[in-house]
């Protein structure tokens, strides 16, 4: 097959994109073997992808402290393009910032560095959720015990480091669904994919959690600086409390400076 050179790179991860999550999302009647050769390609060309593919560069450490800086959302998206079958952008957070832990209901994920270092720890739900009007003492802080609340048993499938020289990270509407993502050392920007898009018409909405389990909220204080993919075999059951998102997180909006992508 001749090389094509012409077609920027995000506009081939584009299309592989679309007919790879088109051919999940009909796999029922589809061939696997095509599904899994067309998924493996998507992850080659997501490897691949470089800051300079999509125009960017990366940011220094926040300059000022000023407060500017403070009304200045910690994180900003750039959308790239949506169809029904996928959507994709670019996260890019500041230093120090956060993405809180959030899930992404029946949805399959991509997420690839694309400069600086991100920390994601992936959590699975394990059961249905339990509404509560007490909960058990172990938590810490205390959850109002009047107050109704949606508590879910979970498991810490991994805590791993991510740079631009990394593969991407995976997720899917079973195995590492709910994420929580730290800049490390430093802004960082990363390309994500996700198939289907959020559609709260359809059931897809975004639900963010806390984690109550004081050891690992005490991990989490580190932010994962001694953590690397060495742990990535890790698993530690924990519950998760469904809170609003939380104030000190919000997306703001930035135009996309890379290639025109069609689908
Ligand atoms: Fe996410």
């Amino acid at each position: 097959m001749p090389r094509d050179n012409k077609t920027p790179l995000i506009q081939k991860i584009a299309k592989q994109a679309y007919t790879t999550f088109r051919g999940l999302q009909s796999s029922a009647n589809g061939d696997v073997k095509v599904v899994e050769d067309k998924l493996n390609g998507l992850i080659s060309l997501v490897t691949a992808v470089r800051a300079s593919d999509v125009k960017i560069a990366p940011r220094k450490t926040n300059s000022s402290s000023g407060a500017a800086e403070l009304q200045s959302p910690p994180v900003t998206y750039m959308h790239i393009c949506e169809t029904e079958v996928f959507s994709m952008g670019v996260f890019l957070l500041r230093s120090g910032a956060s993405i809180p832990l959030h899930d992404h209901p029946g949805m399959n994920g991509m997420l690839k560095v694309l400069y600086g270092k991100v920390n994601v720890r992936c959590f699975d739900k394990l059961e249905q959720n339990l509404a509560v009007t007490t909960v058990p003492p172990v938590f810490d802080p205390p959850v109002p015990p009047l107050q109704m609340t949606s508590v879910w048993r979970a498991v810490l499938r991994s805590v791993v480091e991510y740079s631009e020289n990394s593969g991407p990270c995976l997720l899917t509407p079973v195995r590492d669904n709910l994420h929580q993502i730290y800049a490390v050392d430093g802004p960082a920007a990363f390309l994500d994919i996700l198939a289907p898009p959020y559609n709260s018409d359809d059931g897809r909405d975004c639900h963010y959690y806390k984690v109550l389990q004081s050891a690992l909220e005490d991990e989490t204080d580190a932010k994962g600086h001694q953590e690397q993919q060495g742990e990535k075999g890790k698993e530690e059951e924990v519950w998760l409390l469904e809170i609003p998102q939380p104030e000190d997180f919000w997306c703001g909006g930035e135009s996309y400076p890379g290639p025109a992508v069609s689908v």
